[in-house]
C-alpha cells in the first residue's frame, strides 16, 4: 500500500481548478487537514509531507497563522480520488433509487445499482431502461445494472452476498476507483460529489470509514448465539427464517465486531475481501453465513482481525441517521423537522427518506443545487444555465473541481474523526 500510495502522488502532476475564491480555503483545508493527520496517524514515511516545499513545513504556526501561507504549486495538488457506488433497493423503490443515482452521479465515479429479485420485471426494465436512455451515463459507460437480480432480505447474509457481488462487478468492470459506498435507495446525500472528491482528495486512499465496536452487548443475545439458514437459499420471498433450536456460543479463532451496516471501505479492503488470498475473509463468511444481521457485523469482524488494515479503520459510517429511543431495528423516517440537525453533523449521507419527501427537493435546491431530474452540477459541467437549462448537458473537464459549502461541513467531520482523541483510541475497540 505504501508504495502504491507513494507512486500515486509522484506521478501526478495535474492540478484542480478553482474559482478564485476557494484556493485560499482549499490550501488552508488542506493544510489543517495534513496537520490533522501529520499529529495524529502516519508514521508511514509514504505519506507525502516531504513531497511540501521547506516554506510549508508543517509547524503549527505556519499552518494557523494563515498570512504565513503560499499557495500550493498546482502540481502538488492531489487528484481527485474516485468512488464506487453501490446502490440497491427492494420492489418499490425504482423511483426513489433513480433520484438517489442522479443525485450522486459523476462522470469521475462508478456505479453499480440493483433492484433485488422480489421487485416486479416491469420495475426493474424500466430501471434498465432508465439507465440506458441516460445521455450522460451512457458517454461514460459508468453505471451498471445487476440484471440477475439477487434475493435480498434484511435478515441472514443475503446483503453481504449483495454487497460482495456488486465489488466484485466493479472490480471486474475494470476501471480505477479509491473507495467503495453501499448504499441504498432510501439513502440520499448532503454534499456534492465534488465536496466529497475534494475532501477525499487528502485522505491516504487506504482509511475505511465503518462504524464498529467489540462490544456487542444485547446483540451477543439476540443476534450471535442463534443459528438461521440462510434465506436466499429459498426462492419463497418471504419465507420463514430458519432457526436451529441449539445455539452457539461466540467463536474463538476471531473476535466479534458489529456496527452499522452503512460504510466507505477502501480499494485495498476490498481487494483483501473479494480476492481471498488470505483465508480470514472467507472463515468469517462462512461464519456469518447463519448470522442473523450479517451486514451488521461482517467487514467490522473481517477488518478488526486482519492485522494489516485494523489500523486504517475511522469509526463512522458517514451517516446522518435518526433512531428511535431506545433503537428499533429499523431507523425512522427524516423530514423537514431533520433538517437542520441533519446539516450541522457534516454528514456526507443520510437515511432514511420517504419517496419524494419534500425535504429531498430541500436538500437538492440548499445543499446540491441540483434541478429537477437533473444530477448534481459540478465542475465539469460548463453549460449554459440559464431558463433552468442543464448545465451538465455541456460536459467539460471532468478533473475540475468546483467544491460547494458542503466541502466545508466534511472536512470539520473528517478532522474531528481524524482528531488524536477520536482516531487511533477508538480504532477496533
Ligand atoms: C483537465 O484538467 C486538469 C486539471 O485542471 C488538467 O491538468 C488537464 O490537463 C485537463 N485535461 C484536459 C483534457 O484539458
Ligand atoms: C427511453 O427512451 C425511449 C425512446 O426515447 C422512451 O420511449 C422511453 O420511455 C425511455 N425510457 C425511460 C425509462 O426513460
Ligand atoms: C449495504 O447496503 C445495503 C443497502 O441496500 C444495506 O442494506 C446493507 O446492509 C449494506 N451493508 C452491507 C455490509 O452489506
Ligand atoms: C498498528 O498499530 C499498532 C499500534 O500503534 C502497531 O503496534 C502495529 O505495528 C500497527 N500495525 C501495522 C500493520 O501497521
Ligand atoms: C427528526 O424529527 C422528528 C420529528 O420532529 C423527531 O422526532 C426526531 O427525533 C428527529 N430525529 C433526529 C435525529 O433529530
Amino acid at each position: 500500500m505504501n508504495k502504491r500510495l507513494k507512486s500515486f502522488f509522484l506521478r501526478t502532476h495535474q492540478a484542480m481548478e478553482y474559482p478564485r475564491w476557494i484556493l485560499p480555503l482549499a490550501i488552508f483545508s488542506t493544510l489543517s487537514l495534513l496537520l490533522v493527520l501529520s499529529l495524529t496517524t502516519l508514521t508511514s514515511p509514504a505519506f507525502p509531507f516531504s513531497l511540501l516545499p521547506p516554506s510549508l513545513s508543517l509547524s503549527p504556526a505556519a499552518v494557523f497563522v494563515e498570512s504565513n501561507l503560499h499557495p500550493l504549486p498546482a502540481s502538488l495538488l492531489p487528484p481527485p480520488p474516485r468512488l464506487a457506488y453501490l446502490v440497491s433497493g427492494s420492489a418499490g423503490d425504482g423511483p426513489m433509487l433513480k433520484r438517489t443515482l442522479l443525485a450522486l452521479y459523476h462522470p469521475h465515479n462508478r456505479y453499480v445499482v440493483h433492484l433485488e429479485a422480489d421487485s416486479p420485471l416491469q420495475e426493474r426494465l424500466d430501471l434498465e431502461s432508465f439507465v440506458k436512455n441516460n445521455t450522460l451515463f451512457g458517454k461514460f459507460g459508468n453505471v451498471a445494472m445487476i440484471k440477475k437480480a439477487n434475493i435480498v432480505t434484511y435478515r441472514g447474509p443475503t446483503m453481504v452476498a449483495n454487497t460482495l457481488h456488486a465489488a466484485a462487478v466493479l472490480l471486474r468492470t475494470g476501471g480505477e476507483w479509491d473507495w467503495f459506498i453501499n448504499l441504498s435507495a432510501k439513502d440520499y446525500p448532503l454534499v456534492t460529489q465534488d465536496d466529497l472528491l475534494h475532501t477525499f482528495s487528502y485522505l491516504p486512499r487506504d482509511l475505511n470509514f465503518l462504524d464498529h465496536t467489540s462490544d456487542i452487548g444485547w446483540k451477543e443475545n439476540q443476534r450471535a448465539k442463534p443459528v438461521i439458514v440462510d434465506p436466499g437459499l429459498y426462492m419463497a420471498k418471504k419465507a420463514d427464517i430458519l432457526r436451529v433450536t441449539q445455539r452457539r456460543s461466540l467463536p474463538t479463532a476471531f473476535k466479534l465486531f458489529g456496527g452499522s451496516a452503512w460504510m466507505a471501505l477502501s480499494r485495498p479492503f476490498i481487494d483483501y475481501c473479494i480476492w481471498g488470498w488470505d483465508n480470514l475473509p472467507r472463515t468469517v463468511l462462512m461464519y456469518y453465513a447463519n448470522f442473523m444481521s450479517s451486514p451488521e457485523g461482517y467487514f467490522h469482524t473481517v477488518i478488526c482481525n486482519a492485522e494489516e488494515f485494523r489500523n486504517t479503520t475511522v469509526n463512522s459510517d458517514l451517516h446522518f441517521i435518526s433512531w428511535d429511543n431506545p433503537p428499533k431495528q429499523h431507523p425512522l423516517y427524516l423530514t423537514v423537522d431533520n433538517m437542520t440537525k441533519m446539516v450541522d453533523s457534516n454528514a456526507p449521507f443520510a437515511r432514511k427518506f420517504r419517496m419524494n419527501d419534500l425535504v429531498l427537493d430541500q436538500i437538492d435546491s440548499e445543499l446540491l443545487f441540483r434541478g429537477k431530474d437533473m444530477v448534481v452540477p459540478g465542475g465539469w459541467c460548463i453549460g449554459s444555465r440559464e431558463n433552468g437549462i442543464d448545465p451538465c448537458a455541456v460536459v467539460g473537464n471532468i478533473t475540475v473541481i468546483r467544491p460547494t459549502a458542503g466541502a466545508k461541513r466534511l472536512e470539520n467531520l473528517i478532522s474531528s474523526l481524524l482528531s488524536s482523541e477520536k482516531f487511533r483510541p477508538r480504532q477496533c475497540k
